[in-house]
C-alpha cells in the first residue's frame, strides 16, 4: 500500500503514513455505513473477501480434500504471515477457530494441580473467566491482580503476589470493556522471574498495535481473525512458544492433525504447535486470516497504532463535550476501544439509535466482563472500536446523534 495523507485531527496533520483513500477504497461497507465496531467485528478489505470467495469457488468446482492439496502453498501462508506478525517461528503458530479456542487449547494444556496458584489481571473476558473458574472448583487458588487508580494492571501489586507457587498469569492486553492497554511486556517479565506460564489474550490487540512475544515475553498468544485483524470470522490464532512444549499436558482436543496413532495403544502429539489443531479447519477462512495479516503488515502495525490512537482521543474529547456522556474509558495508555455512557439511556437503546443513523457501535455488558465492568457498578457500555479506515467524519456522525439524544 502507498503512503500519502491521513487527515487532519485538531489542527495537527497525523504522520503521511496510510493512505486511508485507498484503504476505504479496498472496505467496500465504508460506502454505506459508519463502521465503528472494530472491537466486535471489522469490515474486511476486498482481498479478504476475495480470497476466501476464490477458494470457495476453488472447494466448489474440485471437492474439498483436492482444493488444500492444490492450495497447501496459500493455506501455509497463515504460518509465516502470523510468525512474521508476531516476532516467532510458523512452527509456533497454530490455527484456530477464534480467540477463545485458541486460548482454551492453550490454558487446557497448562497441567494445573489443586493449590496451583494463577494470577489474572481485571480484564479477562467471559470465556476466559469460565476456564479460570473451572480449575477453581477443581482446587486451583485463583488471585485477581488489582488494576491502579488509573485502570491498568498494578505491577506492584503484582510483584507482591509472586512466589513459586504461581504457576500461571492470565493478562487480557486490551480491556473489550473499557479500552486499557496493559503492560503486557512488564508482566511478561514478572512471570518469567518466577517460570509461570503467561498466556496473554491478545484478542483485540492483533490488528491495531505492533506484538512481539520475545518482547511480550508470553509463552502463549491468543487472537481472533475478524476484530481489529480484519480477518474473517471463524478465524484465530494460537502462538505457543516452542520452548514449553515438553512442560504441556496433551490437550484433550486432538485430532489426526494434532497427533499420530503410532500403535493400537499409543499416539505420538506433533512435536509443533500443530498440536494444539484440528485437521477438519475452516481452510477459506485460514486463507483469509493470511490476506488480512498481510494487509495489516503491508500498511505497517505501528503507523495504524498511531492513527487508531488519535482518531479514538479525538472521539473521546468531542464527547467528554455532551451533557449527560460520560467516557468511561480506563487506562494510562488508551487504545482504539472507547465506551462511554449517556444519562437517562441504557447503552442497548444508544446502539439502536446509532444503528438507524448508519452508525455502528457495540454494547458489551458486565456478564462479558465481571471484573472490569460489574466490579465497577456499570450494567454496559456503549463501545465505539475504532480502525484506522475510519476518518473524523465518521466520529463526528457518532457525536451528532448522541448529541441528539
Ligand atoms: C478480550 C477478548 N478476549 C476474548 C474474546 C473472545 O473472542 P472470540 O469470540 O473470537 O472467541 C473477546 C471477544 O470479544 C475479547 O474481547
Amino acid at each position: 500500500m502507498s503512503a500519502t495523507c491521513s487527515g487532519r485531527l485538531r489542527g495537527v496533520i497525523l504522520p503521511d503514513m496510510i493512505d486511508v483513500a485507498q484503504a476505504r477504497a479496498d472496505t467496500l461497507g465504508c460506502e454505506s455505513v459508519a463502521h465503528l465496531n472494530n472491537a466486535g467485528s471489522s469490515l474486511p478489505p476486498r482481498q479478504v473477501v476475495d480470497a476466501v470467495v476464490d477458494y470457495l469457488r476453488v472447494e466448489e468446482m474440485m471437492g474439498g480434500y483436492e482444493a488444500a492439496a492444490h492450495a497447501g502453498a496459500e493455506l501455509d501462508a497463515v504460518y509465516s504471515s502470523a510468525a512474521h506478525m508476531l516476532n516467532c517461528r510458523p512452527d509456533e503458530i497454530a490455527f484456530t477457530a477464534n480467540a477463545s479456542d485458541s486460548w482454551w487449547r492453550a490454558f487446557s494444556s497448562i497441567a494445573l494441580q489443586r493449590g496451583d496458584r494463577v494470577l489474572l489481571g481485571h480484564s479477562e473476558f467471559q470465556s476466559n473467566a469460565f476456564g479460570l473458574l473451572q480449575a477453581a472448583e477443581r482446587g486451583v487458588l485463583l488471585d485477581v491482580v488489582p488494576n491502579t487508580p488509573t485502570g491498568e494492571i498494578d505491577l506492584e501489586a503484582l510483584d507482591r503476589r509472586l512466589n513459586d507457587d504461581v504457576k500461571l498469569v492470565c493478562l487480557t492486553q486490551i480491556s473489550m470493556a473499557n479500552g486499557s492497554i496493559h503492560p503486557a511486556a512488564a508482566v511478561g517479565e514478572r512471570a518469567r522471574s518466577v517460570g509461570a506460564t503467561y498466556l496473554l489474550d491478545a484478542c483485540q490487540a492483533a490488528g491495531q498495535l505492533p506484538l512481539d512475544v520475545e518482547e511480550l515475553g508470553c509463552d502463549f498468544l491468543a487472537f481472533t481473525g475478524r476484530k481489529f485483524m480484519r480477518g474473517p470470522r471463524g478465524t484465530g490464532i494460537l502462538y505457543a512458544r516452542e520452548s514449553i512444549h515438553d512442560r504441556l499436558h496433551p490437550s484433550p482436543f486432538v485430532d489426526g492433525r494434532s497427533a499420530e496413532w503410532t500403535s493400537p495403544m499409543t499416539y505420538e502429539l506433533q512435536p509443533d504447535a500443530r498440536r494444539f489443531e484440528f485437521g477438519e479447519q475452516n481452510f477459506a477462512g485460514k486463507i483469509g486470516l493470511a490476506v488480512a495479516i498481510d494487509y495489516a503488515l503491508s500498511i505497517g502495525l505501528e503507523p495504524i497504532a498511531a492513527r487508531v490512537g488519535e482518531l479514538a482521543a479525538e472521539l473521546r474529547r468531542r464527547l467528554r463535550y455532551l451533557p449527560g456522556v460520560e467516557v468511561r474509558d480506563e487506562g494510562q495508555h488508551q487504545s482504539g476501544i472507547v465506551t462511554f455512557t449517556l444519562d437517562g439511556h441504557a447503552p442497548l437503546e444508544v446502539q439502536g439509535e446509532l444503528g438507524r443513523h448508519g452508525v455502528n457501535v457495540s454494547a458489551p455488558g458486565r456478564r462479558n466482563a465481571q471484573l472490569d465492568l460489574g466490579v465497577r457498578g456499570l450494567d454496559a457500555v456503549v463501545r465505539a472500536g475504532i480502525h484506522y479506515y475510519n476518518t473524523e467524519d465518521e466520529i463526528q456522525r457518532l457525536v451528532a446523534v448522541v448529541a441528539t439524544m
